[in-house]
């Protein structure tokens, strides 16, 4: 990807795709080999990592990647409000039934390109009702759900594809919830999956998320642990390395250079993170316009330093603190007094005036929205980087 000449190369923002994709190689490569092992070894992958990592730029291109392999493809971001059997069964069925329409557009598509040669339908050797006698006790709605999936490989194979993906942003809102009666939609997810796999159908399933998603998949009650290629989705490392690319590469189809202690110092700044790495290019890139310079320098950063701390306090961070309730607000401040990595339980009590009891429910709230994620017993991590930075700038600022 090339930057329009004269406009920003920078791409700040939720699951954008940046201009300069760093440092994900090894998962670019290892994704399709994933998929040339289907249906033999089941082609499911499991991407975890923090906030603003790059985990749903990097679902796009396994998007793309699974589609110029010739399978059909069904991207989702899911929403809280799908976490139950009934929800996800539902979003499922109807993502399938737009895909199979695409499908059948593509088997056009391919017939002319072939010169009208037939693209030969490859039989399944299993019919739906094998699966179905093999699946037991599964209730309505997960018959439902791996009938649509069945569906969906049928079509898919029908009409020419290798097979069907379908991929999950935002999984880590799927879970078992043990004091629901009955609501098992992850387990339901993953066993319906397995069923139609250990059939032989040539059906992937990648799954993306927030930390918690790996724990929630180890609590589910179908969960096998061989059935999952996992990829933990990191901050980009080295100077020079992926963090430097990031940074530099954008700026290569422009007439606009860094000096070397500029780039020094916001790798510094920045940790790696890919979101913040956007940010502060895309802050500099403005100052530089308007300072009619076309040099990244350390006094043009200086100049900006507490702008792009404010934009990204306002874009990235305010919106995780202000949608919770006060309760939850108050307790989550209360952690920026406490000493990070990680946080403690036992600490938060000390530090604030709620019961223990109460401090114990607040904070399985906060890890359900996704502010937190449980480390183990009584030990917490924020699932955005430099969120407890963030938090002491907010209290200083109320002090
Ligand atoms: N490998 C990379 N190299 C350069 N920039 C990247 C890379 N990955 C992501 N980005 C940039 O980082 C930002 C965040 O990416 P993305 O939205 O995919 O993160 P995410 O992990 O899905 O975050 P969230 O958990 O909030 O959904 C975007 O602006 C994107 O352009
Ligand atoms: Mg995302």
């Amino acid at each position: 990807m090339t930057a329009q000449p004269g406009k920003n190369p920078y791409r700040p923002g939720a699951a954008t795709p940046p201009l300069h994709l760093a440092g994900r190689e090894p998962q670019l490569a290892r994704f399709p080999k994933l998929l040339a092992g289907a249906p033999e070894i089941p082609a499911n992958m499991r991407l975890t990592g923090l906030r603003g990592v790059g985990k749903s730029v990097l679902l796009k291109e396994f998007e793309t990647i699974a589609r110029n392999e010739g399978w059909a493809v069904v991207r989702h971001q899911v929403e809280p409000r799908h976490n139950s059997e009934e929800a996800i069964s539902l979003l499922l069925g109807q993502s399938i039934e737009h895909a199979k329409t695409r499908m059948s557009r593509y088997r056009r598509l391919r017939s002319q390109l072939l010169e009208a040669v037939e693209v030969g339908r490859r039989l399944l050797t299993v019919s739906y009702e094998d699966i179905n006698f093999s699946m037991g006790g599964a209730g309505e709605v997960e018959r439902d759900l791996s009938r649509n999936l069945y569906d969906a490989v049928e079509t898919a194979l029908d009409t020419g594809h290798e097979g069907f993906a379908l991929l999950l942003d935002e999984a880590q809102v799927i879970r078992d919830d043990t004091t629901r009666d009955g609501e098992y939609p992850l387990s339901m997810l993953v066993a319906a999956v397995n069923a139609l796999q250990e059939a032989g159908l040539p059906l992937a399933l990648v799954m993306c998320g927030l930390p918690t998603l790996r724990a929630n998949l180890q609590r589910a009650r179908t969960y096998s642990e061989r059935m999952f290629r996992g990829e933990v989705i990191g901050e980009l490392t080295g100077n020079p390395g992926a963090a430097r690319d990031a940074f530099v590469e954008p700026l290569t189809t422009t007439s606009v250079t860094a000096d070397d202690g500029l780039i020094a110092r916001v790798l510094d700044e920045v940790e790696g993170y890919p979101f913040f790495i956007q940010l502060w290019g895309a802050e500099l890139w403005e100052a530089a316009r308007d300072a009619g310079v076309d040099r990244f320098t350390t006094s043009l950063l200086d100049s900006i330093e507490t702008d792009i701390y404010a934009r990204l306090d306002e874009e990235f961070y305010a919106g995780r603190v202000d949608t919770l309730t006060p309760s939850e607000q108050d307790l989550l401040m209360s952690t920026g007094r406490c000493a990070y990595p990680p946080l403690r339980s036992v600490d938060i009590r000390g530090r604030s005036d709620k019961s223990e009891g109460n401090v114990n429910v607040l904070m399985g709230r906060l890890t359900e929205q996704g502010v937190l994620y449980r480390i183990q017993k009584g030990v917490y991590e924020y699932t955005a980087p430099k969120f407890h930075q963030y938090l002491e700038r907010r209290l200083a600022a109320l002090d």
